[in-house]
């Protein structure tokens, strides 16, 4: 299945096009200036740039909320410059996905406005209404993603409209076939335009129970919303219309809470050749304590949890071109500082963690900034957090005696907005983001773990990352066979084969030197990557703190 498609090949390189470079010294960073790094994306040898949505939006949510799907707001630039991006991607053999927030739009959309002229205009099946409840305040206990009820009553009329995620951003209704032939119009029009691949944003949530049950208290709001009984068929008619229109588009589609079997279930043809979830992040939620919200309690990764994971993952999807593999997006903060140590070993830990995870079978997500080691934002204040819940975490957790430094610690351990900064390009005021505009996220400098420092650098973390993508591009890597290997818990280890040739991928994730014995069938000249050099005698091997060693062999 899917054998010779281009993404078999992928190597993504996510921009939140917020942070990534800013042309007009407003501090937001725009299309042109991801234009102007298309060299520096080009020389770290990845091939496909996925990029947060840049379409018309309220940036309620950071353009998640669209007001438009087939312009680009004036934030990010204009259409010509879209045509560049798209003429100057293409120059560089670059493939693009965008981003295709189809579950809702913003409340400032054409079709919401019209929606809410009342009952008999055409577009009030666009969306997701139910009547006032006889007794209580809302149709039903539902809860939003981002905190409150999960209905909105209307201005002037006595319905409620449905979301899941902000008020600002009403559920589209998918039941409505206009609206489903819509959003295929959307699509053909961006497809015609340049894209290459769509990210389908939280697409499970697209066909929630129309009956509108309410939750029981055990219950979460999740099992009455996600993966309701004809979304299947909306995702199967969507992506027939998108191979109709090209053959050539990949189709991923955002599922956070996927396990192995569902990622299997809906990597398909007829479906979808990608899921991105959040399952693989397996936080050590027994470690939580019950006064306090579970949200913003950072906990350690369970590892062993992690090894069953990734195997469940790696063996469902054997026959296909694997996972999407990533540490880091968006919608949480970057998981090297959060599961390993960016304080004593942080050059080890960037390069070890990524090694563990790209060289599986799959897809890599690098997210900007990853390849320079970038921490997280570092807040210091709570209020200059926009995620739902961070004031209130902070006064919870005072009034049970939590220092400041501690609240903050798990706040900047757990809140989106963490991994949002802004790239940090040079040693200077901004990181060389922005001129001299205040970026519009709370931002440090940081003297090495920048580009311009580490282009000096033979052995940073980003020419070991230039290395690992070159690896990474191998049949050996992309194509293999996958079997992780049996070794005691803090160490992760896996080969690889193709046609006769092996892989031995050995990561210890952990701040302690760590022998293994046995298992290592490699000597020093099948060495052809790795954070330190190699101490191996009579099968043993030494593997220092936060290190990665990486086999070849014929
Ligand atoms: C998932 C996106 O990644 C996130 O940033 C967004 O807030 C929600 N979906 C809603 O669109």
């Amino acid at each position: 299945m899917l054998e010779n498609n281009w993404w078999h090949e992928a190597i993504i390189y996510q921009i939140y096009p917020r942070s990534f470079f800013d042309t007009t010294n407003n501090g937001i960073g725009d299309l042109k200036g991801i234009i102007q790094k298309l060299d520096y994306i080009e020389s770290l040898g990845v091939n496909t740039l996925w990029i947060n949505p840049i379409t018309a939006s309220a940036q309620v949510d950071n353009g998640y909320d669209s007001s438009n799907y087939t312009k680009i707001d004036p934030l990010f630039g204009t259409e010509e410059v879209v045509d560049l991006f798209f003429s100057e991607t293409k120059k560089r053999g670059l493939k693009v996905i965008y981003d295709f927030p189809l579950n809702h739009t913003s409340d400032q959309h054409m079709w919401f406005k019209e929606a809410l002229k009342g009952p008999d205009n055409p577009y009030r099946d666009y969306y997701v209404w139910a009547d006032g409840p006889d007794e209580g305040l809302y149709p039903n206990n539902w809860t939003a993603a981002f905190g409150g009820s999960a209905w909105t009553k209307e201005m002037n009329g006595d319905q409620y409209y449905l979301h899941i995620f902000k008020k600002e951003m009403p559920e589209l209704n998918w039941d409505h076939e206009p609206l489903r032939k819509d959003m295929a119009k959307v699509l053909n029009y961006l497809i015609d335009k340049g894209i290459d691949g769509i990210r389908l944003d939280a697409f499970i949530f697209i066909d929630v129970d129309k009956r509108f049950p309410d939750k029981d208290p055990d219950m979460e709001t999740q099992d009455l919303i996600e993966y309701g009984e004809n979304l299947k068929k909306y995702v199967k008619e969507l992506k027939a219309s998108v191979r109709a229109r090209s053959k050539d588009i990949f189709v991923i589609g955002e599922a956070t809470s996927a396990d192995a079997q569902r990622i299997d279930e809906y990597t398909q043809e007829e479906l979808l050749d990608g899921v991105i979830t959040l399952s693989h992040f397996t936080d050590n939620d027994d470690l939580k304590i019950d006064e306090l919200p579970e949200m913003n309690q950072h906990v350690p990764l369970d590892f062993d949890k992690f090894k069953r994971t990734q195997k469940a993952i790696q063996e469902h999807l054997a026959d296909r071109p694997g996972p999407i593999l990533f540490w880091n997006n968006h919608d949480r903060p970057r998981s090297p500082q959060k599961y390993g140590d960016m304080d004593n070993y942080r050059d080890e830990t960037a390069k070890m963690m990524a090694t563990l995870l790209y060289l599986q079978k799959g897809i890599p997500i690098i997210y900007y900034g990853e390849e320079v080691g970038m921490n997280n934002s570092g807040f210091e204040d709570p209020s200059n957090i926009s995620d739902n819940g961070a004031l209130s975490f902070y006064e919870s957790a005072s009034e049970l005696g939590w220092s400041h430094d501690k609240i903050m610690k798990n706040l900047n351990l757990t809140v989106r907005d963490a991994s949002r900064g802004i790239m940090q390009w040079s040693n200077t005021k901004w990181s060389g983001f922005t001129e001299d505009a205040a970026p519009w996220i709370i931002s440090h400098q940081e003297a090495t773990y920048n580009v311009e420092d580490q282009e000096k650098d033979e052995n940073s973390i980003l020419n070991y990352y230039r290395k690992l993508i070159e690896l990474k591009k191998q049949p050996l890597f992309t194509r293999g066979g996958w079997k992780l290997l049996d070794t005691e818990k803090k160490i992760y280890a896996y080969k690889r084969n193709y046609e006769g040739t092996q892989a031995n991928v050995f990561c210890n994730f952990s701040d302690e030197e760590r022998v293994i014995e046995n298992i290592v069938n490699a000597s020093d000249d099948q060495l052809v990557l790795s954070t330190h050099d190699a101490e191996l005698k009579d099968q043993k091997m030494v593997l220092p703190a936060y290190s990665a060693f990486v086999f070849v062999s014929e």
